[in-house]
């Protein structure tokens, strides 16, 4: 992988909305929605330095943007060089010039080339999940805020949200048709999505709302702020065949099709894709489970 391409810029730019064009306006709007919640907390003053951990192609940074005066100061940040072009992207279309803004390659567990007390704010949406070593990514948080500082950072809390998706496929009920007649072969399809997922699970999955909150104050984070959301639906309904078929939840992820064309035999594979077509059409269950913590230094 080079830097004009690599697993996160692919993911961002490609993957994650499985090539449906209506879904990515669609979820667009969503993320937006959740970087204009992150940025209303942070409480941004004219001539803030911000940093956005994890910046990905921008949505929070340049809504922070908005909030600065001249003397203000914006870091987009991100492990992934590649993903960082894509800001630099809508920057160059739009031929903007902002002498505010620096772009770091930095993981969240490593902010090195900041020095301690150095930025203002911090927001973050949607990359501590990633992380692995998730504590050093707080400790870093805390060394680079300025004194009265303030973090905001939002993340899904997949643990709850697997805990109460139990039993469903992609909030489909297996013990029902048109899934049950194909029941072993979707358990086969879920087996196998987890396994290829292994190594990235525990990541993922393996913390809560509590785990956060915990290693923000180990961190030395003496005021915390967290705002749990749970929001269950049995009436969503997929945006297009394509978005449930081929689009992947994360970068490490595969699709349903890529799964099946793994380990499904041609016939099994129509077998499967058929009943499949025909769920869509029903409305299912979601579950999302979010953590906005707000953290005071
Ligand atoms: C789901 S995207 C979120 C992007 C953006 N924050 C947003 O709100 O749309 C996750 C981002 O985290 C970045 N990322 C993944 N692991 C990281 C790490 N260890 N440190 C910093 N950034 C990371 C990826 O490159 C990607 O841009």
């Amino acid at each position: 992988m080079n830097s004009t391409n690599d697993i996160w810029s692919e993911w961002l730019r490609h993957r994650r909305f499985g090539g449906d064009e209506a879904f990515q306006k669609q979820a667009m709007q969503q993320y937006q929605k959740w970087a204009s919640d992150i940025v209303e907390r942070a409480d941004i003053f004219d001539s803030a330095a911000v940093l956005d951990i994890g910046a990905g192609d921008g949505l929070v940074g340049l809504e922070a943007l908005t909030k600065l005066g001249p003397k203000g100061k914006l870091i987009l940040s991100d492990i992934s060089e590649a993903a960082l072009a894509i800001p630099k992207e809508i920057f160059n279309e739009k031929n903007i010039q902002d002498e505010r803004v620096e772009f770091l390659i930095a993981g969240a567990e490593d902010l090195s080339p900041l020095p301690g007390n150095s930025v203002d704010r911090v927001v973050m949406r949607s990359v501590l999940l990633y992380v692995e070593d998730k504590q050093a990514a707080f400790n870093e948080i805390f060394r680079v805020l300025r004194s009265a500082g303030k973090a905001v950072l939002w993340e899904p809390v997949n643990q709850r949200m697997s805990e109460y998706m139990k039993g469903l496929f992609r909030g489909y009920r297996m013990d029902r048709e048109p899934l049950l007649s194909v029941k072993p072969l979707i358990q086969k399809i879920a087996e196998e999505m987890k396994k290829l997922s292994a190594q990235t699970q525990n990541t993922l999955v393996g913390y809560n709302e509590h785990d956060l909150v915990n290693m923000a104050i180990n961190a030395g984070f003496e005021e915390i702020d967290l705002e749990y959301n749970l929001i269950r639906s049995a009436q969503v309904k997929y945006a297009s065949w394509d978005m449930f078929f081929e689009s992947a939840p994360n970068p490490r992820a595969r699709s349903i099709r890529e799964t099946m064309n793994e380990i499904l035999t041609k016939e099994e594979f129509q077998q499967v894709e058929k009943a499949l077509r025909e769920v869509i059409q029903q409305a299912g269950i979601s579950t999302k489970c979010l953590a906005m913590l707000v953290l005071k230094k």
